[in-house]
């Protein structure tokens, strides 16, 4: 090995630190931001000494890319709405695999397939076949979550098996390659296979899940990373795809025990493509009246009150009320009470969600209760006010055998002495479902948009 070589190498494990106490520092909302800049900085740290790696073939090529994907990166990370990031992610997924299939496609062509060892031509076909997949499933991910393709589950006879059959076709694909070297197609027709899978696999997936299912294709993402990392023995590469492999993981397993669903019954269960079961059911009986309150009769409520939980929801992102809630938590925490968050680890739609809204408008870390922990207290609560939040907040997860949501675990609202809910009408959430907990006798609806209701309420709070 050269200087320059232990040089290259030596970078790239500080690249390889910086990366994983990025992701560490990840974990907490006080610390994610410089995570996050950690994270930046080592992956500018690794493309900079590739520049210097014998490898590099043209400079000008990869320091246009640079430019042009920093360009196109900035100006995505900046414009785009915090209810449309499951739709970026999705996109960046997208890019991530194909990127992952085209190393392997280029190394296997520019060697002419001949003379590779055998684990070279493993990691060249599965960055293919995962790279691929990711790829169609991301875009299609995207089209769904855009509305360019219908959103609920597409189902036809026999699409696990024609799955199944591709899959192990494109393995034993692989396996071939391993004794037939050189043979200019069958990579494509691998690649092929891969497209049309990721295609097939997201096609049954809809409503509620989608976003599990981003989850997993950025897991997916980061193994083809890695696997490309193998191909052309790039230790940056190999660990952090094997980094954002697992992190994915990690978190699509968190997702689906937030919302009680199995991996495999997300893959496979068709959420929402059940139009009969969306509907609730089974409380067609019960007396659905209803409690309207105004912004005054709520500023009386809730400063009258000793202890106050605020629970967001995917409202309060779509009215941008994050300033605002912060605003009455203020004037109610001048006025001696006692005001905390609830959070629900699936709030919203996409994880952390209502961490970050909260974080934007500087509410301190130390009020955000996760479910669990503020679970317990709500029976001491006296006012819950419920801001565009209705999947996270209905008994009929924890009470309705009957319900598509039922075993989702929920934030108990309803074991306090009075709940508020702030949203525009009485549509359903993302679930489609209705809510028992809007004809509770200890319930109140105060309707408008988020941020307009709580405007009101500020004003009606200091006339209090
Ligand atoms: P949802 O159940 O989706 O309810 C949001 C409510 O906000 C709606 O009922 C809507 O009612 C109201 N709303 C919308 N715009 C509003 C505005 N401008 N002002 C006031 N209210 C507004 O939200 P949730 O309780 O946060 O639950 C999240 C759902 O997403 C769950 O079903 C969860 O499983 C799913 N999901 C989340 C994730 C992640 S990771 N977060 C992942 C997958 C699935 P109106 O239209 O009447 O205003």
């Amino acid at each position: 090995m050269t200087l320059l070589e232990i040089s290259v190498e030596l970078v790239y494990m500080v690249a390889v630190a910086l990366f994983v106490i990025g992701l560490k520092r990840m974990t907490s909302p006080a610390t994610a931001r410089s995570g996050n800049q950690l994270a930046a900085l080592a992956m500018l740290v690794g493309i900079v000494v590739t520049l210097f790696d014998k490898n590099i073939l043209n400079f000008e090529l990869i320091i246009a890319g640079v430019v042009v994907g920093g360009l196109i990166g900035g100006i995505a990370a900046k414009k785009v709405e915090m209810t449309s990031m499951p739709e970026m992610v999705a996109l960046f997924n997208g890019v991530g695999g194909a990127s992952s299939f085209l190393v392997g496609l280029g190394e296997y062509y520019r060697t002419g397939g001949v003379d590779l060892n055998v684990d070279v031509l493993v990691t060249i076909g599965l960055s293919i076949l995962i790279g691929g997949i990711t790829f169609t499933g991301s875009i299609m991910a995207f089209g769904k979550l855009k509305g360019l393709i219908t959103g609920n589950p597409v189902t036809f006879p026999l699409q696990t098996p024609l799955n199944g059959v591709l899959l192990l076709g494109s393995f034993a694909a692989i396996g071939y390659g391993l004794f037939e070297t050189g043979d200019p197609m069958l990579y494509l027709i691998i690649l092929g296979i891969s497209l049309v899978l990721g295609v097939l696999v997201v096609l049954p997936i809809g409503g509620a899940d989608m976003p599990v299912v981003i989850s997993l294709l950025n897991s997916y993402s980061g193994v083809a990373a890695s696997m490309a990392g193998f191909v052309i023995n790039n230790k940056l590469l190999i660990v952090s795809g094997a980094l954002v492999g697992s992190a994915g993981l990690i978190l699509t397993v968190i997702m689906c025990k937030a919302m009680n669903r199995s991996l495999t019954n997300v893959l496979f269960g068709a959420f929402g493509g059940d139009k009969g079961a969306a509907s609730g059911g089974g409380h067609g009986s019960i007396d659905k009246t209803i409690r309207e309150v105004s912004a005054e009769d709520l500023a009386v409520m809730t400063a009258y009150a000793q202890r106050v939980v605020i629970v967001p929801g995917y409202g309060l992102a779509v009215a941008q009320a994050q300033h605002a809630v912060r605003e009455v938590a203020d004037i109610l925490e001048g006025k001696g009470v006692d005001v905390r968050y609830g959070i629900h680890p699936v709030a919203g739609r996409m994880p952390g969600h209502m961490n970050v809204l909260l974080a934007e408008a500087n509410v301190p870390y130390n009020l955000l209760y996760d479910m669990e922990d503020i679970n317990p207290d709500f029976e001491k609560t006296d006012v819950v006010i419920i801001v565009g939040a209705n999947d996270v907040v209905n008994p009929d997860a924890r009470e309705n055998p009957a319900s598509p949501i039922y075993g989702m675990p929920i934030l108990n609202v309803d074991k306090a002495k009075a709940t508020i809910v702030l949203k525009r009408s009485m549509n359903p959430g993302f679930a489609g479902i209705d809510n028992v907990l809007f004809y509770k006798p200890n319930n109140y609806m105060f309707f408008g948009d988020a941020k307009k209701s709580l405007q009101n309420l500020v004003s009606a709070l200091k006339e209090v």
